[in-house]
């Protein structure tokens, strides 16, 4: 594996990109793509849109729009691999391979799940409504998108950080049944990021119905920052900065020195009006160009297609031989020469001595520990209840022989094998329960 540190983020496409958007991921990771010494995998999940988007002429729009924002807004293709999603059979095989190494239980912890199980509990109704199969495999899917390519850094909002911690957990549990092969991820959380209050001052987010476009006609964003709302405050009146939308989205997109004087001018009573155009002015300075690009890649679709299928050949000449690998270490392999390998590299399974419970017509309970060969080694008396049973054999396996003599009410010393065996098969039992 090489020493760069591999920097990957993927953006579900549902909706429109949003100055919020801008803000808080595509400014940032444009940025950061073109540190020296990392390497950048971006990709559309349009595999996740599915999980919460029905209107195909939506997800393929949004698709479109998604990757001409990222491109106009200065990703180079050639310096990262950009892709979409569903162009990467690799990543749904992979999605399998880590679903059969993913507990139930894990799933059942996710809180974008467990945030539909709660309303359908609230609302009175079946637990399980509205919830399909790939709500449930979400975290599972995206792990595959994180593992498939080695990924070190994930930078993500502190909702997706569960997320990240499942892809850990699925990561561990393979390299553990097969061997070392994923990379753990670590989630990137940047604090320095702004998170940009809408135009009623709550987070800006497409929920609220509160965004600025990102790539609209200019026009259309000077209505839109006009309606930002503001105090009443008249001209003339000093302004607070604090709390103030208008503020926070400005110190956004300016220096420290434009800030500085954005906020004498509030100092100095500027009117609301006049506010609002020098934000209008400032967010066009920077947006305006990229808006050209967006343009033109939105009436040629043709151009952000030929991009992807490009990135996608750049992502599967890394995913193709790492899912052969790891199809491999998991035992889809031909039938030739694998054989022979695994038999040189692990020695036939030891048989072991085991316990086993079971009911008598008496109606109580019993267990009995017998050697591979399906001899008796032990044998107890009859217990009340299974639990009774179990607790003994339990304390067997974990203290060894040594637990014999605190037991020996329990166990059928006629029925039993002489001591030594029975000390030699609770030993080698409790060695390899060990190990
Ligand atoms: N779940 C992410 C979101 O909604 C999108 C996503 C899908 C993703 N796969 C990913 C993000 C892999 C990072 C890595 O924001």
């Amino acid at each position: 594996m090489t020493s760069t540190l591999r920097v990957l983020t993927g953006i579900t496409t549902t909706g429109t990109p949003h100055l919020g958007n801008y803000v808080g991921a595509i400014r940032p990771t444009v940025r950061a793509s073109r540190q020296p010494g990392t390497q950048s995998f971006l990709f559309l999940a349009d595999y996740h849109a599915l999980i919460k988007c029905d209107d195909p002429a939506r997800v393929q729009r949004s698709t479109l729009e998604i990757a001409a924002s990222w491109l106009a807004a200065g990703l180079d293709p050639e310096q990262v691999t950009f892709y979409r999603q569903s162009d990467i059979p690799e990543i749904p095989e992979l999605t399998w391979l880590l679903t059969c190494v993913t507990g139930k239980g894990l799933l059942n912890r996710a809180h974008a799940y467990k945030a539909v199980l709660d309303k359908n509990a609230a609302a009175g109704v079946d637990a399980d409504t509205d919830v399909t199969a790939g709500l449930f495999m979400y975290p599972v899917l995206m792990a595959a998108d994180i593992l498939m390519f080695n990924a070190n850094v994930v930078p993500v909002g502190r909702d997706q950080v569960q997320h990240i911690e499942m892809a850990r957990d699925m990561a561990a549990s393979f390299n553990h049944l097969y061997g070392e092969h994923l990379t753990l991820p670590e989630a990137g959380i940047d604090d320095n990021v702004a998170l940009l209050p809408g135009l009623d001052g709550r987070k800006m987010s497409k929920s609220y119905d509160n965004v600025i476009a990102l790539f609209g006609p200019s026009e259309q964003l000077r209505r839109q920052i006009l309606s930002i709302v503001t105090d009443s405050r008249a001209p003339g009146e000093p302004k607070s900065t604090e709390g103030s939308a208008l503020f926070q989205i400005y110190r956004a997109f300016a220096s420290n020195e434009e800030t500085a004087a954005f906020a004498q001018a509030f100092a100095q009573g500027i009117a609301w009006g006049d506010a609002k155009q020098q934000l209008f002015e400032r967010i066009e300075r920077e947006i305006g160009p990229m808006r050209e690009r967006y343009q033109h890649l939105m009436a040629y679709p043709e151009e952000v297609e030929r991009l992807l299928l490009a990135g996608a050949s750049k992502a599967r000449a890394v995913a193709t031989p790492f899912l052969r690998e790891l199809r491999q270490a998991a035992g889809l392999r031909p039938l030739t020469a694998q054989l022979a390998a695994r038999a040189e590299n692990k020695p036939a399974k030891q048989e072991l001595p085991s316990f086993k419970q079971y009911r008598e017509s008496d109606g109580r309970f019993y267990f009995k520990l017998t050697g591979p060969d399906g001899a008796v080694l032990l044998q107890s008396l009859g217990f009340e209840s299974p639990r009774e049973a179990g607790q003994i054999v339990k304390r067997l396996q974990t203290e060894g022989p040594q637990a014999l003599p605190a037991l020996a009410t329990h166990l059928d010393s006629g029925a039993s094998a002489p001591a030594q065996a029975v000390d030699e098969a609770l030993t080698r039992l409790h060695e390899a329960l060990k190990a």
